[in-house]
């Protein structure tokens, strides 16, 4: 696990945007896995800036999203269906046709995750992951006791997972309980994956992740398993770190960028 400790938050989303930027300048035609949440807004900010500065294209690329919930469709606000066409896929040259997340609505939310997988697989599977982290551990949608191994299935959301998403919802009640959700398995076998994460609230959870137990306990511990993983965040969300200094010594770059 690469550990990228930057001085602020800005610094983070920055490094995010240009590994992601570097990823698609050596091959055009990756297969990218997008995450949604508060943290990956700046992200998309900071590649729609790169994408009109005529210093990244998308427009060879595929795109996999992570999740969504069951029950909304496209078009509803919620969705993160909505959320990458407000946020990404309407600034940028991506093809509308080779953007894909699982279908909400679909009439038998079981077979759509099968489906999705198999579609995933069937595009070589991801090769450049982003990923967020949430509180409780989970990437993805995948919550804590979800199996290390797990495919893009249906899980049920934890109470805390919906008042965490309650901010983007008229009310807590109109969360939805399920989502469709690629699963740990399917993440793990993305070719390499970059993880951002940053603010205080996410630091003992990033402790877990990095120096804690390999543990369904806290699913986003299973990236210490992953042959390319780099783990980016600020000094807030670095703070509960036991081995903050040897990170730090073995990227001094991060810290004074040439
Ligand atoms: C949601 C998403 C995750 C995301 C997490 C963290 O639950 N399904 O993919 O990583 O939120 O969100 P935030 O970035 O808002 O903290």
């Amino acid at each position: 696990m690469k550990v990228l400790i930057h001085e602020t938050q800005a610094t983070a989303v920055d490094c995010v945007a240009g590994l992601f930027a570097d990823r698609l300048k050596q091959e055009p035609e990756t297969v990218l896995g997008l995450a949604t949440g508060g943290t990956m807004e700046a992200v998309y900010e900071r590649l729609i800036a790169r994408y009109k500065a005529g210093d990244m294209s998308m427009a060879k690329a595929r795109s996999f999203n992570l999740d969504e919930y069951v029950g909304l469709r496209p078009d509803h606000p919620c969705s993160y269906w909505y959320y990458m066409r407000k946020k990404l896929f309407d600034h940028v040259d991506i093809k509308p046709e080779n953007t894909f997340l699982p279908c909400g609505d679909a009439p038998d939310p079981e077979v759509e995750a099968n489906r999705y997988e198999d579609a995933i697989a069937a595009a070589g599977d991801i090769g450049l992951q982003l990923l967020g982290l949430g509180a409780n551990g989970h990437i993805g949608f995948n919550e804590p006791t979800s199996s290390l191994a797990s495919h893009t299935r249906i899980k049920t959301l934890t109470r805390t997972t919906r008042e965490a998403n309650a901010r983007y919802f008229d009310s807590f009640d109109d969360v939805p309980r399920l989502a469709i959700t690629m699963g740990i398995g399917t993440i793990m076998r993305a070719e390499e994956i970059v993880l951002l994460a940053f603010g205080e609230a996410k630091a003992d959870v990033v402790a877990k992740m990095i120096e804690g137990p390999v543990s369904a306990a806290c699913p986003a511990s299973i990236l210490q398993m992953h042959r390319k993983v780099t783990v980016v965040i600020d000094e807030a969300a670095a703070s509960k770190l036991a081995l903050r200094d040897y990170y730090e010594e073995v990227h001094p770059e991060v810290r004074a960028p040439s």
